[in-house]
């Protein structure tokens, strides 16, 4: 599969938000449901603007068209300002071929371009698959969120992963 990976732009804003929409209701080990996203785009663009020099995106396309996402968000303050809080995602149909790797490994590029000393991040528990590829790419894990899901059979906890670049 041809993946390639590239900074979202603003002509982007759409796309993205619907890839984002569409991960959420292919997967089940995300905090959100499928009808729980449903901020006007409006409101998500503004957002954007207003946190655009510590939110970047990038965008993995297969045939021109968005398949995965990776944001990357750079601590607020001076102090945690050089930790940088990921979140990831592919479409069920692209999974498994490299994407989510791809994805980030170049948003530690990205990060380490912007002198960052860490990336993190949290997964739930139950997404062993995740949690898997995170480690080979040299993440840790490095506490829990005690039962912070609400599962069908009970409540599940949610892991902090983290790396130093
Ligand atoms: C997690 C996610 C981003 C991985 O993306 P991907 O493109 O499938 O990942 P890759 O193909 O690069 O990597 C697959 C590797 O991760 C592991 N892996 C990832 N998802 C897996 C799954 N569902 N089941 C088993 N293994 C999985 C495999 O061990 C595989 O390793 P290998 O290359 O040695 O075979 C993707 O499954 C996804 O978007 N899931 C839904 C949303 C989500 O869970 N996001 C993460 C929230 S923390």
């Amino acid at each position: 599969m041809q993946i390639l990976i590239r900074a979202a732009g603003w002509r982007d804003f759409g796309a993205l938000l619907h890839l984002q929409r569409q991960v959420v209701r292919e997967s089940e080990h995300l905090a959100a449901t499928g009808g729980e996203r449903k901020e006007p785009i409006v409101f998500a663009f503004a957002k954007a603007v207003l946190h655009r020099k510590r939110v970047h995106t990038l965008l993995a396309l297969s045939e021109n068209q968005p398949v995965g996402y990776i944001t990357i968000v750079f601590g607020k303050f001076r102090k945690v300002g050089e930790t940088a809080y990921i979140v990831v995602g592919v479409r069920a149909s692209h999974r498994g071929h490299g994407v989510g790797t791809a994805l980030l490994t170049e948003a530690e590029k990205f990060a380490r371009s912007r002198k960052m000393h860490r990336m993190e991040l949290e997964v739930f528990e139950g997404n062993e698959g995740a949690v898997r590829l995170y480690e080979k790419l040299g993440y840790a894990i490095e506490g829990r969120r005690r039962e912070a899901v609400k599962t069908q059979n009970g409540y599940s906890d949610i892991i902090w992963m983290g790396k130093l670049l």
